[in-house]
């Protein structure tokens, strides 16, 4: 991905959907119809602050037969780095935005029997277009929607609309607890399961599926984690023959990409593998945050995945 493939939106719509999320609209500058997507795509969203450039995901949410539109959601995070609070509190009705065209890490699975879909929070958004593939009814779902209270329930309506008698929600405030061992064991073979939203249920409902031998190929999750933070260092691009110092609160993408040496990426969040960077020297240790390198993979130190992982020494050389 690089700039040369970004598009210039238009913002058509803000409305806030819950006291943290807001739902933006964005069409074409000029109104052409914007590229096709499938259910479970995501744009990357650029927003040059006078600070710094941020690149956030955000998954589509409206549906993928109406290329009039783009539809996200935005939740404002308290340990925001910038990105999500700019979109809340400087981005209008009429504001530009550059975008990334759509990339799908998260589709449905076409010879899936069966779809469970289990999310929460904002971890909706992606279900909400995968919902709208599903509409023909030859496919059959399970929605399982976890969230704080009903006022944080994004999208309800559009939920029962889409999703009929096939939703069902579960809110903290009155103790409804998910029971994901319970809904993983009791699944017909063909299943796949999709789950997206924090990082526990994430992680809860893999390590069930694991657990319970669902075959990897059925298990699908999506997270958009910011990047961690860390001890700054300093990397030097052997190719580029630049060095570039990474803050402690800077990815090691961000730091090379703000030192004008592209990389390619997709997710920007440790899933895709497409940043993959090889380590040419280090006199220290990586710090792997990916979801991507295997454990031998990360062991070896021969790569790393500038999105989200950094290095803890005082320098590190990339094949860059
Ligand atoms: S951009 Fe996807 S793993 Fe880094």
């Amino acid at each position: 991905m690089n700039s040369a493939q970004t598009l210039n939106v238009v913002v058509t719509a803000i409305e806030q959907v819950t006291p943290l999320i807001k739902h933006f609209t964005l069409a074409a500058v000029g109104g052409d119809p914007l590229p096709a997507f499938s259910g479970g795509s995501h744009i990357i969203v650029v927003m040059h602050t006078p600070a710094r450039a941020h690149r956030n995901p955000y998954s589509l949410l409206g549906s993928p037969r109406c290329l009039d539109r783009y539809e996200i959601a935005v939740r404002r995070m308290e340990e925001s780095r910038g990105g999500s609070h700019y979109l809340h509190d400087h981005i209008r009705v009429g504001s530009r935005l550059e975008i990334a065209h759509p990339v799908n890490l998260f589709g449905l699975d076409k010879i899936a029997r069966k779809h469970l879909l289990i999310a929460g929070g904002v971890g909706i958004t992606p279900i909400l277009a995968q919902l709208e593939e599903l509409q023909d009814g030859s496919t059959p779902f399970e929605l399982h929607y976890a969230v704080r209270s009903p006022q944080h329930a994004a999208f309800a309506q559009r939920l029962r609309e889409r999703a009929g008698a096939s939703l069902r929600m579960y809110y903290d405030s009155e103790n409804q607890k998910l029971d994901i061992d319970a809904l993983l064991s009791g699944q017909p073979l063909g299943t796949h399961v999709y789950a997206c939203g924090p990082a526990g249920l994430i992680d809860a409902v893999v390590a069930t599926a694991r657990n319970l031998g669902w075959p990897g190929s059925h298990i699908h999750w999506e997270r958009f984690a910011a990047p961690p933070v860390g001890d700054a260092f300093e990397a030097y691009l052997a190719r580029s023959q630049r060095s570039v110092r990474i803050p402690s609160d800077r990815s090691l993408l961000e730091s090379i990409e703000a030192a004008g040496v592209e990389v390619p990426y997709l997710c920007r969040g440790g899933v895709c593998g497409y940043c993959r960077t090889r380590v040419l020297e280090l006199d220290g240790e990586l710090v792997h945050n990916d979801h991507f390198l295997s454990d031998a993979e990360k062991a070896s130190g021969a790569s790393i995945m500038p999105c989200v992982s950094r290095a803890r020494c005082e320098r590190l050389v990339l094949d860059l």
